[in-house]
């Protein structure tokens, strides 16, 4: 019934052509403009990559300086968001209220949302990769009742994102710059990843010339879900489910997650493109060695049942066959854990993280000349039928 090629989940199609981020599934390859993300994540910091992903290229101290102060200039958010985010229920998902608050940023900067002109496009990126961490931590506090604190210039990104989640107007707050290291990580990790649903969702949006607020809230929601970015916080929510580290126990869940007729999945295991493994799962799970380690809770009753749930599934029959090993979300969730984000606010990161690939691709999709994107359908319904004489 149709002339068109049928590839659900897009599973071989290629969307768009970019040179942005490079993944070989099968080698377990992430490069980003190039560089591959285990020198990234040793060498760089998310500022750094922030720029790498924009422009193209690694900057020179000088470009650095300049636009991290830039990105320092715009950390703020108007005053009156203030009053958007009282129009919220206490309890509400910080990933909801977030969805809320970025589209209607463009309601607050609405001066530079002309989509053709590349300065007001670059005005756009600047304020969303600046404003995500204070618009983050604003969820966090207005969930738990605290005050909103204010961005603080003289600490850098990952620093004064924990600042404004974990300060308060009280006391000075003292970031740990173990912590800092292993939040900024966590960004790096998360800041792109080729044609994921977020990010195709973004470009899927910005491809009707819809302005970029509303492009990244799109992004925002799609990213949510358990499949995909929503699946850090599932992690924590599934290791807490098993509750301990005894073989019998852990293979009782394997034994679901094998079965065909339970939805039951091993959150933070599988990936579409990695077949082979994840490589930002790798730098994730030394970093969260670290982190666990400086904090004195290597012995972290979650931490041992997910290492043992990782032996246990790498060494069964159905992940080997079916190449699935634990993904980017499988330790990161542990991390922020133990670094004390609470478990609603782990998706709440990755969207802030991925903030800059979003917007990176927005940005060469216009650049680079585009079509509405408008897929097809195999239809599968009534041939033509009359309506019924009453
Ligand atoms: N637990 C148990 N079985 C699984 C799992 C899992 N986590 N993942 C895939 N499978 C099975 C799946 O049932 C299928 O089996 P069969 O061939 O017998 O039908 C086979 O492995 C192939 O999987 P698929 O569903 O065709 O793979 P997909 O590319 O459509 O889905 C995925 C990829 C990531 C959505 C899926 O692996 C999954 O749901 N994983 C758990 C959620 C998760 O950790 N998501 C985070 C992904 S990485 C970060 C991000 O993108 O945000």
């Amino acid at each position: 019934k149709g002339l068109f090629t049928y590839d659900p989940g897009f599973v071989a199609t290629a969307s768009c052509e970019s040179g942005i981020t490079y993944i070989d599934g099968a080698a377990g390859t992430l490069l980003h403009r190039g560089y591959p993300i285990e020198q990234l994540a040793e060498n760089s910091n998310y500022v750094e990559l922030c720029y790498l992903l924009m422009f193209g290229e690694l900057p020179s101290p000088e470009e650095y300086e300049k636009f991290s102060g830039t990105i320092g200039r715009h950390t703020m958010v108007h005053e009156q968001i203030v009053n958007f985010y009282k129009g919220f229920r206490r309890d509400a998902h910080p990933m909801a209220v977030l969805c809320g608050v970025v589209g209607g940023l463009a309601a607050f900067y609405h001066d530079n949302l002309d989509i053709t002109q590349a300065d007001q496009r670059h005005v756009s990126a600047i304020r969303l990769i600046a404003k995500m961490p204070t618009l983050a931590a604003m969820c966090h506090k207005y969930n738990i009742g605290q005050p909103f604190m204010y961005p603080r210039n003289d600490l850098n990104y990952s620093e004064n994102f924990l600042h404004m989640m974990f300060g308060n107007p009280c006391e000075n707050y003292e970031v740990n710059p173990v912590i800092a290291k292993a939040m900024d990580r966590i960004f790096m990790l998360h800041a792109d990843h080729e044609q994921n649903a977020s990010t195709s969702t973004v470009r899927l949006a910005g491809s009707t010339g819809a302005n970029p607020f509303a492009c990244i809230s799109a992004g925002i929601a799609a990213l949510w879900g358990p499949a995909h970015g929503g699946a850090n916080e599932a992690v924590l929510a599934m290791l807490d489910e098993i509750g301990d580290d005894s073989e019998e126990n852990i293979q009782r869940f394997i034994d679901k997650a094998k079965d065909k007729d339970d939805p039951f999945k091993l959150m933070g295991f599988g990936h579409r493109v990695y077949r082979n493994f994840d490589p930002r799962a790798k730098v994730m799970k030394e970093t969260c060695d670290e982190v666990l380690g400086e904090l004195g809770v290597g012995d972290d009753a979650q931490l041992q049942i997910a290492k043992r749930l990782e032996q246990i599934a790498l060494e069964d029959e159905y992940f080997i066959e079916r190449k699935l090993y634990p993904n980017v979300d499988f330790y990161s969730g542990i991390i922020l854990k133990a670094i004390g984000i609470p478990t609603n606010m782990f998706t709440v990161i990755f969207a802030m993280a991925r903030t800059v690939g979003w917007i990176s691709h927005w940005n060469e999709m216009i650049t680079n000349g585009y079509r509405i994107s408008r897929p097809r359908q195999l239809y599968t319904g009534y041939d033509k039928r009359d309506y019924p004489n009453k």
